[in-house]
């Protein structure tokens, strides 16, 4: 794919439906009773695994590409069945840990294993918990990553047990999995992280009928509810609006408006960064969508200054540190981002990928343990960029190429299908 320098980016511009709450209404509905409808389900390839996955649990989905509406025909919390094959997460890193805490649960074996990203991702962080809880889970090559083989405990001891998990780090995939096993366990199970993730686990089991309380930190869960089947509406992903509030801030003379984008506390911290950083950016027709708030952002080009991003701002804005990588690029001064080792460990090392292809664009970046620090103000230039077929890479450096010198070109561009299948597309409609 090859991007070159554009002008003014005008427009209105709907994103797809999030990643994270997408993922969660198939595995949630599959575990309630009776008919989940889901509209505005993202139809990127790592929720497609979801589904894939969940079919071969013998759950009856029902998926419209077209109008983007899901049914999952749910069967309750011990309807799944044992599956006949391995079963594939493709490159979806919260397709695996989620449905390990459930599998954990199941009275059948199981195994699972992803692409060569996600062999290489570490899963050790979820096996230690749901070992804690007596579930029988190994990494095949014995490597703490998958291949992973689940095997049943349950007819020798009947459930798990509920534990309190002091999680290492603020990770809702971690914390989400070890609740999800808790809905199979003996007693409550909670977890307390150092910093609070992504709650859409917590928000949308409550919905569907879970106890599930959050104080602090902590979000804690009792086991065997009735879970029933629901009405969602997906609002628009804020990790995949974050590269056109992006694009809208630094190509001079924008202006776009990004509707339906969901702006839950828990994720909104790239909206605090680009505030921090003198943006020109208002939320119009706030709504509360099911427990979600959703919102319309609208951008104007802005003269942005450098900001410090660390601390409990960074699980709000795990996803989008590559973007604000680019974005500081073009702030005036020193962008320290710290705290954010958990980059390492995404589709691909996210600091040595950035800190790599933006030196390649002239930027003065360098890699820090937990982070990295760019001095802003130098134009960036046209480059060949390996986005390690990291969807978040490619769409970043597809903004950056937008302000950069010449014809920058973006190897295995294709990989944007995970999160966002359009964006190409929906990026050229703004730049008339
Ligand atoms: C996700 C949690 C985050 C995020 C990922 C989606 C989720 O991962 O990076 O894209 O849906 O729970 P971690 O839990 O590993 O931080």
């Amino acid at each position: 794919m090859n991007v070159q320098k554009r002008g003014p980016l005008k427009g209105v511009i709907k994103v797809p439906g999030d990643k994270s709450i997408s993922h969660r209404s198939v595995m949630f509905g599959a575990l309630a009773q009776g008919t989940t409808e889901v509209t505005n389900f993202l139809q990127g390839a790592d929720c497609l695994s979801t589904i894939r996955c969940f079919k071969q649990l013998g759950i009856e989905i029902e998926n419209n590409q077209a109008s983007d509406h899901v049914i999952v025909r749910g069967k309750g919390l011990h309807g799944l069945s044992k599956p006949t094959d391995i079963l594939d997460v493709g490159n979806s890193g919260t397709t695996m840990r989620l449905i390990s805490g459930i599998l954990c649960g199941q009275r059948f074996e199981s195994s699972l294993i992803g692409d060569e990203s996600i062999q290489r991702r570490p899963m050790g962080r979820i096996m230690t918990p749901l070992s804690m809880m007596g579930a029988d889970i190994k990494s095949l090559r014995d490597n703490g990553c998958a291949p992973l083989a689940i095997n049943s405990t349950l007819d020798r001891k009947s459930t798990l047990s509920g534990i309190h998990y002091n999680s290492p780090v603020a990770s809702a995939q971690i914390k989400s999995c070890v609740l999800l096993a808790g809905l199979y366990a003996e007693g409550e199970t909670s977890v307390t992280e150092p910093s609070l993730s992504r709650n859409h686990t917590e928000l949308m089991l409550s919905t569907f009928g879970a106890t599930i309380t959050s104080t602090g930190n902590t979000a804690t869960i009792l086991p065997n509810p009735n879970l029933l089947g629901q009405k969602l509406n997906v609002p628009g992903d804020i990790s995949s609006a974050a590269y056109f509030i992006a694009a809208g801030l630094l190509v001079p003379g924008s202006e776009i408006v990004i509707k339906n984008v969901g702006i839950n506390p828990t994720r909104d911290g790239i909206l605090q960064v680009c505030k921090q950083m003198g943006a020109d950016i208002t939320l119009e027709n706030i709504i509360d969508n099911g427990g979600e708030p959703v919102a319309d952002l609208v951008v104007r080009s802005s003269e942005l200054t450098a900001t410090q991003v660390g601390g409990e701002l960074i699980p709000t804005l795990i996803d989008e540190i590559p973007m604000i990588a680019v974005l500081a690029c073009f702030a005036k001064g020193r962008t320290v981002i710290k705290d954010a080792a958990e980059l390492k460990v995404k589709e691909s090392n996210r600091i040595d990928v950035m800190v790599d292809n933006l030196t390649r664009m002239g930027a003065d970046i360098t890699a820090t343990p937990d982070g990295m620090i760019i001095n802003g103000g130098r134009p960036l230039h046209a480059a060949t960029i390996d986005s390690k077929s990291d969807h978040r890479i490619a769409m970043s450096f597809a903004i950056a190429a937008l302000l950069a010198e010449g014809d920058t070109t973006i190897l295995k561009a294709e990989c944007v299908d995970i999160s966002y299948p359009n964006f190409y597309s929906d990026l050229k409609s703004l730049a008339k």
